[in-house]
């Protein structure tokens, strides 16, 4: 997938930018706080509609603009598809162009934000147009993703998922919904009394909705690490395995207690298990476990309380492990979801890297060039160019960003 022209209006400190992106690498150089994350933001925002670091879409609008009554953010994309990707069908030949508006106005007074998006000219809601563009970001805070909270982990895996099965992303908000409309009833049986079985319409659809995305990270994760597993192997010199040990909160799997008691050294596989057999099991579990939950007013099992852990060696990295062996993992997941997604949908995504390299010992800096250069399009930001090997840097364009401005480029 090759991006060929990005034009933004009032996004962030760019008022207007109108660019043509080259293929291969792209170095955007530039002092702090001239505007290198922010486009690296907006290419993202193309693929998942969402930002990586803004609590609300409001924030990447323009600040002089946002004092007018009618505030516009747009992100317009050019790109095209690799040839020959049978894969997926929307990979048609030719140009298309993705538009992405965040509008922000008043009705009665009252400031309301929405956001539109043209798929070649056609509106589409974000369920129906995540996936048309794709796109791995690497930043240096993913560490978070082994060492942080599983939420920050849960996010990872919807965001990338969600770009490679777009039915996924729906399912995920059908979920998401579903969950909060039991959790109310929950609490209003909790506090109100009234029939229990009130639950049963949406026990139905937390299960049936929650065991399709507990079926598609089962295989997901198990992909991943097949693919993760040579790298971290390569990055480590062949000193440690790393192991992707997914633990969902409903485990369709069998268990008897002594599985229990050895969850690291035995991975379980439950990629035969149908996902028929998995809404059937999340949904009895829930009848099961209805009067606590009533009491307690509140889901307790489900996706949204899933876990992934990874596991180097037999030991738990989130808890035992380094900050290098962390920023390993991280790097072999993240150049694992490169291949996955290129292995899904026939086209390599747009890697985005925001001042990873500085993070990086040397050798693993090395690797990861050598990896980038196999990609198609690759951006990558840095304060510093003398962390690129000469030979990287002739290979690539380099952009000079200043003040919300490409003022150079070669
Ligand atoms: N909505 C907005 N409108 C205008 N400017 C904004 C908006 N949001 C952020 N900015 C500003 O945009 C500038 C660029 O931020 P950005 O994070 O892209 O810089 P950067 O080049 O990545 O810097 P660093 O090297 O420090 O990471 C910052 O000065 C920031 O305050
Ligand atoms: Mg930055």
């Amino acid at each position: 997938m090759h991006l060929t022209r990005l034009s933004l209006t009032n996004f962030r400190n760019f008022a207007r930018l109108d660019i043509d992106v080259p293929g291969g690498p792209v170095l955007l150089v530039g002092n702090n706080a001239q505007g290198k994350t922010s486009l690296l933001e907006a290419i993202y925002f193309l693929a998942t509609f969402t930002s990586f670091h803004a609590s609300s879409d409001r924030q990447l609008i323009n600040f002089l603009a946002e004092r007018e009554p009618l505030a516009v953010a747009r992100i317009v994309a050019e790109f095209r598809y690799t040839p020959d990707s049978p894969k997926i069908p929307s990979a048609l030949p030719g140009m298309h162009r993705l538009e992405v508006r965040i509008i922000r106005d008043n009705l009665n007074g009252a400031p309301r934000l929405r956001k539109e998006i043209l798929v070649d000219g056609v509106t589409r809601k974000v369920n129906e147009a995540i996936g048309v563009f794709n796109a791995v970001l690497f930043l240096p805070q993913m560490l978070d993703v082994v060492e942080g909270a599983p939420e920050e982990r849960r996010r990872y895996l919807n965001l990338a998922l969600s770009q490679v099965w777009p039915r996924y992303a729906g399912h995920l908000t059908d979920y998401q919904r579903a969950l909060s409309q039991r959790n109310a009833l929950l609490k209003l049986l909790n506090e109100r009394g009234g029939d229990p079985d009130q639950l049963d319409y949406w026990d139905e659809q937390v299960a049936s909705l929650g065991a399709q995305i507990i079926f598609a990270r089962i295989h997901a994760v198990q992909e991943l690490e097949r693919l993760a597993r040579p790298y971290y192997q390569q990055l480590t010199r062949g000193q440690e395995v790393l192991r992707l040990d997914y633990r969902p909160s409903y485990d369709p799997f069998p268990t008897s207690p002594l599985q229990f008691e050895l969850p690291m050294l035995s991975p379980i596989d439950r990629s035969k298990i149908p996902v028929e057999n998995i809404c059937q099991g999340f949904l009895e579990l829930l009848g099961k476990q209805r009067k606590d939950e009533i009491s307690r007013g509140l889901t307790t099992i489900g996706p949204h309380r899933d876990e992934l852990r990874f596991i180097s060696n037999g030991i738990d990295l989130g808890d035992y492990g380094s900050r290098g062996q962390g920023r390993t993992a991280v790097l072999a997941l993240k150049l694992s979801e490169v291949a996955w997604m290129k292995e899904k949908t026939g086209q390599w995504p747009v890697l985005l890297l925001d001042e990873v390299l500085a993070e990086l010992d040397p050798a693993r800096r090395a690797d990861l060039l050598i990896r980038l250069a196999e990609s198609e399009q690759s951006l990558l930001t840095t304060t510093d160019l003398d962390l690129f090997t000469s030979e990287f840097v002739n290979r690539s364009k380099v952009w000079q960003i200043q003040a919300g401005q490409v003022i150079n480029s070669r």
